[in-house]
């Protein structure tokens, strides 16, 4: 795992920016699986402006991490939040895009034609965020490192991270939502982890100092020579060295 240390979100983002930029203009045919949340906004700007400057997406395949159960056009759903922050705002669009539908009855048939289709994508580039609890998706605490895909309970403090996301009720928040697991995460060429905050310093240390457990579920990226977290100084604030 390679640490990048930075000054503040918009460098983050920019860092994290270049290395996906690299891969489309390097890929022949880019397949990227992409994140959403608070951490993963700066980018998205950075790449609307890219695209409507002249980068090419018209042979990017994109997937997406994960998705929350509950009607498509909510305003916490990642399919929402991907048309608002990338797909609504660009002159040219990707080739495909492949969203996880969470508003269907039968996850499980879900789950198995996203995986068929993961399979027959593998990915250039993983984006990803870090939760205040470790998590990465909704690979939550306690998720066996050679989890796949798979429907997933939110613990209480990502429960909260979503209603202060999208400034929601308890009630409307979703409680759970499919997610790739362990197995299709790290299969991807290249994982980018991009964290900011002093609200993340504390997972932060642990990811970076802490050992390689389930209970800890970014630390398996420790083992990953492909993946490369992005820090920030308020999200490092709690590590022993910076350098
Ligand atoms: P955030 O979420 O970017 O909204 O902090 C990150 C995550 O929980 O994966």
């Amino acid at each position: 795992m390679n640490t990048l240390f930075v000054k503040d979100y918009d460098e983050m983002s920019q860092k994290g920016f270049e290395i996906f930029r690299e891969v489309i203009e390097t890929k022949e045919n880019p397949i990227v699986s992409i994140n959403t949340g608070g951490t993963t906004r700066g980018f998205y700007k950075l790449l609307v402006e890219a695209v409507n400057d002249g980068l090419d997406i018209s042979n990017t395949t994109i997937f997406v991490l994960d998705e929350y159960i509950g009607p498509k056009n909510e305003v916490y759903t990642v399919y929402t939040y991907i048309h608002e922050n990338f797909l609504d705002l660009v002159d040219t669009q990707p080739k495909e895009v492949h969203f996880i539908d969470g508003s269907i009855d039968n996850p499980d048939a879900e789950i198995e034609r996203y995986k068929r289709l993961l399979d027959e994508h593998p990915r250039d580039f993983q984006l990803l965020g870090l939760g205040t609890n470790g998590h990465i998706g909704a690979n939550e605490p306690g998720t066996p490192f050679d989890a796949e895909m798979f429907l997933a309970q939110h613990t209480d403090s990502t429960i909260e991270s979503t209603m202060k996301e999208y400034d929601i009720s308890r009630e409307k928040t979703p409680t759970a939502m499919i997610t790739l697991g362990f197995k299709e995460i790290l299969e991807a060429e290249k994982i980018v982890l991009m964290i900011s905050g002093e609200h993340k310093a504390e997972a932060t240390k642990t990811l970076i100092e802490g050992e390689v457990t389930e209970n800890n579920p970014a630390s398996i990226l420790q083992q990953y020579e492909n993946a490369t977290v992005i820090i920030d100084e308020e999200a490092a604030s709690m590590l022993e060295k910076t350098q």
